[in-house]
């Protein structure tokens, strides 16, 4: 069989670890050939193909990114583009492919089925907001750094008597900001599924500072948003599947926090930082299982499913489990980080 293997969407820590085990498992032990396509669907509308063997996945374990190159593009958003795609696999004599993404890449993945083109998905985001896994790969190397970056904002802000606001990635969910903050001890935290009131905010850091605590440390995912009426926040660009670029509301809050308490307030953007560098230990093995599972599954003929985490084991659940509807931060977990704020 010749399979291809492509990364979409947002790069993060452990797509290098599942192209690995792909090609160790898919052509170590079953046989297969496996290629490469760059740039995620890109690579397939445009016929961009490398191939895959041993030494191409030496030592890939512990590096972040992706091999292979990441990309947004949506087949499905350019003139021809499916027509493209059929070229290409029929080209390069393609079997079946793996994709590795979010949302996005496994909704594609999904959308393909009616092509008759065989797809296994694997689960990725550091956002950790996909359906049907309990968790994707990449979000616990997320957590650590801003965890990591937080524990070193306290002691600064305590010397300065400041307000430090960090914002960590989170675009629909607010899964990185709920575990740093609650790993390292927020006093605030604000995620997506709640609108948040900037007053309450604030008077929640009033209250500290009367206690005699006048460091604070509050955490917003950028995809947070003030409740109807309380703070007005500046929409972004577009990209090709309709997502707006995100970024601003630490800034944002920042400056309403300083003029409406007067408090010395930083903002500190994590960005992309939570998305780069070495994947953790949990994530490099969470990653190379998924992909054994995603070759496994390739190899015994499965389509339109993708490999997921559950109750700790690697399972194959149908891909419309996972892109029917994001995974949230429920009420129970929120309200255990309540239990530490103000
Ligand atoms: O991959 C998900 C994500 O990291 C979101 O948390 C974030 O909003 C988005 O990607 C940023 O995308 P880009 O790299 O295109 O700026």
């Amino acid at each position: 069989m010749r399979i291809g293997i492509l990364t979409g969407g947002g790069d993060c820590p452990g797509l290098n670890a599942v192209i690995r085990a792909v090609v160790r498992k898919g052509s170590g032990v079953h046989g297969h050939s496996i290629v490469g396509f760059r740039h995620g669907w890109r690579g397939l509308v445009d016929g961009d193909v490398v191939d895959l063997d041993r030494e191409d996945v030496r030592g890939l374990l512990p590096r972040g990114g992706t091999i292979l190159g990441s990309s947004r593009t949506n087949p499905y958003k350019i003139d021809d583009g499916i027509k493209r795609v059929h070229t290409t696999l029929e080209e390069e004599h393609i079997d079946a492919l793996i994709a590795i993404g979010g949302e996005d890449t496994l909704g594609v993945a999904h959308q393909l089925r009616e092509e008759g083109v065989r797809v296994v998905g694997v689960p990725k985001t550091i956002d950790n907001d996909l359906s049907a896994t309990e968790v994707t790969f990449g979000f616990d190397t997320a957590v650590q750094t801003a965890t990591d970056a937080i524990d070193r904002l306290h002691t600064t802000a305590e010397s300065h008597d400041r307000v430090m606001v960090v914002e960590v990635m989170g675009r629909h969910a607010g899964w990185i900001a709920l575990h740093s903050g609650l790993a390292g001890g927020a006093n605030v935290i604000l995620i997506p599924e709640r609108p948040f009131d900037v007053a309450a905010v604030c008077e929640r850091l009033l209250h500290r500072s009367r206690r005699g605590e006048r460091a604070s440390i509050v955490v917003v995912a950028e995809g947070a948003t003030p409740a109807e009426g309380t703070m007005t926040l500046q929409s972004g660009e577009v990209d090709a599947f309709g997502h707006v670029r995100l970024g601003g509301v630490g800034n944002r809050l920042t400056d309403e926090i300083k003029e409406r308490t007067g408090f010395d307030t930083r903002a500190t953007i994590l960005g992309h930082v939570l998305r780069g560098g070495t994947p953790t230990a949990f994530d490099r093995i969470l990653a190379t299982r998924f992909g054994v599972a995603a070759v496994d599954a390739v190899h015994q003929g499965e389509g339109d499913v993708m490999v997921a985490l559950q109750a700790g084991e690697v399972v194959c659940v149908p891909l419309e489990e996972a892109v029917g509807e994001l995974k949230t931060v429920p009420d129970a977990l929120f309200e255990v980080a309540e239990v530490f704020f103000g």
